[in-house]
């Protein structure tokens, strides 16, 4: 396939209009020219689109979607989100904060998370989050002191264990029993009745999340009939659950994937739900940010050894680390279409000295020289919320583009930003 075929399959908000890489009207060179250094850009249009694909799916079920805000906490992305009625699933008190002073109801909010700590249920129950999700039999236990001493209820949701394959790389599988995620399918009953009677649990939900960047419809549907039969014997049991969360997951194209239409991923969760009489919750987060988003970065320099085309940027591991942790694909393409030219095969790396610090190996690329520019493409989750300062290489940028206006939402960081956040004790 032709780069720029390539480019429409994964990443169609970005096209090339006179030579030069675009979205949302905006000619990115302008972006990262700006930052003088790596930059996110995030096309808003395409964000907004990805989630009326869900809303629009769901219709005729009643559902909220609780957009997972761990694949990317771009303040200008809750907002737009938020105008258009989602909520956001948070994963730690930190999620909660932000999403909360990025103007999203608390009762809009799911809280998620494998390990919660006292304070974080506190801070929870004290916004009045709308459900959270409890992993653990300890979870549920501290909950109820906590919501009994301030006088309150907590509206909870088990995440329960399916004890099912999620089709995804092993690192981002969750739902089966050996992972460390959710209370284990046969203790779920029980913890349920218990809950029922405990005061200050107002058991609300079922919830489950079976792994990231599902290619398979079918995964799902496994795991939701568990859930289903779950939901059933409770309800015989007098345990009436009001709302189905099925999770996040849904996979998006990074190379050649063919992952499910929204919409069979839609008529998947609706027919595993048909008469309960259940509200869906969704937490999709790579679905609806990832194709929207590119990391930007410029070539520092390039070198032949042993054979190999090297071609180092400023760009590293610290700034997209999924390459590094899961030898995930992203596609690369320059920031000026660079014409008919041969492409031949490079290593893409970035400058820290690790060796896990490369982008790609043997990538066709066009021919690269110092001072040029490419884009990382589907790089809108899981890229700038991973990201860190080792090194101490400044954490990239972050801009979102719309209708011919681009803004920094993360300005570039300086070495004084590194600088003033640490301070050597003054009795050394
Ligand atoms: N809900 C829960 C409870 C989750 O743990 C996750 C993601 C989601 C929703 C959203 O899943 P999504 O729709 O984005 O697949 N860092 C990895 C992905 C980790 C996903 C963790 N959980 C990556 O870069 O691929």
């Amino acid at each position: 396939m032709n780069f720029k075929d390539q480019l429409a399959s994964i990443a169609p908000a970005f096209s090339y209009n006179h030579g030069h890489l675009e979205a949302g009207g905006v000619n990115l060179s302008e972006v990262i020219e700006a930052a003088k250094g790596p930059v996110y850009v995030y096309a808003l249009d395409s964000v907004l689109e990805n989630f009326l694909g869900f809303k629009e799916a769901f219709s005729g079920q009643p559902t909220r979607i609780c957009y997972a805000m761990k694949a990317n906490d771009c303040v200008a992305i809750l907002k737009l989100l938020s105008d258009v009625g989602s909520g956001v699933d948070v994963v730690s008190g930190g999620e909660l904060a932000l999403a909360m002073s990025a103007g999203i109801p608390a009762d809009k909010i799911v809280f998620s998370g494998v390990g919660k700590s006292d304070s974080e249920l506190a801070q929870a129950v004290n916004a009045g989050v709308m459900q959270i999700n409890v992993e653990t039999a300890y979870e549920l236990g501290q909950l109820a002191k906590i919501a009994n001493s301030m006088g309150k209820e907590a509206p909870i949701a088990l995440r329960v264990n399916p004890d099912v394959e999620a089709g995804t790389l092993d690192q981002i599988s969750t739902g089966r029993a050996t992972d460390k995620f959710g209370i284990a399918y046969q203790d779920a009953a029980r913890l349920y009745m218990e809950a029922e009677k405990t005061p200050g649990l107002a058991p609300k939900g079922i919830a489950m999340h079976i792994g990231s960047q599902i290619g398979d419809t079918d995964f799902l549907a496994a795991a939701c009939a568990k859930l289903r039969s779950l939901w059933e014997s409770l309800a015989t049991s007098g345990v009436k659950l009001e709302r189905f969360d099925v999770g996040g997951g849904l996979g998006i194209r990074y190379k050649n994937e063919d992952p499910p239409l929204v919409q069979a991923y839609a008529d998947t969760i609706k027919k595993a739900v048909s008469g309960l009489n259940a509200e869906v919750v969704l937490e999709p987060g790579r679905r609806i940010v990832g194709p929207a988003g590119v990391l930007l970065s410029t070539v520092i320099s390039v070198k032949e050894a042993a054979g190999r085309r090297f071609v180092i940027l400023d760009a590293a591991m610290n700034d997209l680390i999924r390459p590094a942790l899961y030898k995930a694909w992203h596609e690369i393409v320059p920031l000026t279409d660079p014409g008919k030219v041969q492409w031949t095969p490079a290593d893409v790396v970035g400058p820290v000295c690790e060796s896990t610090d490369k982008f790609a190996d043997q990538r066709p690329l066009p021919p690269l020289l110092p001072g040029d520019r490419v884009a990382f493409l589907a790089a809108g989750a899981y890229g700038a919320v991973m990201g860190s300062e080792y090194n101490s290489r400044p954490r990239a940028a972050e801009a979102v583009v719309r209708g011919g206006n681009w803004s920094f939402t993360r300005n570039p960081r300086s070495y004084n930003d590194i600088i003033r956040e640490q301070h050597a004790p003054s009795w050394l």
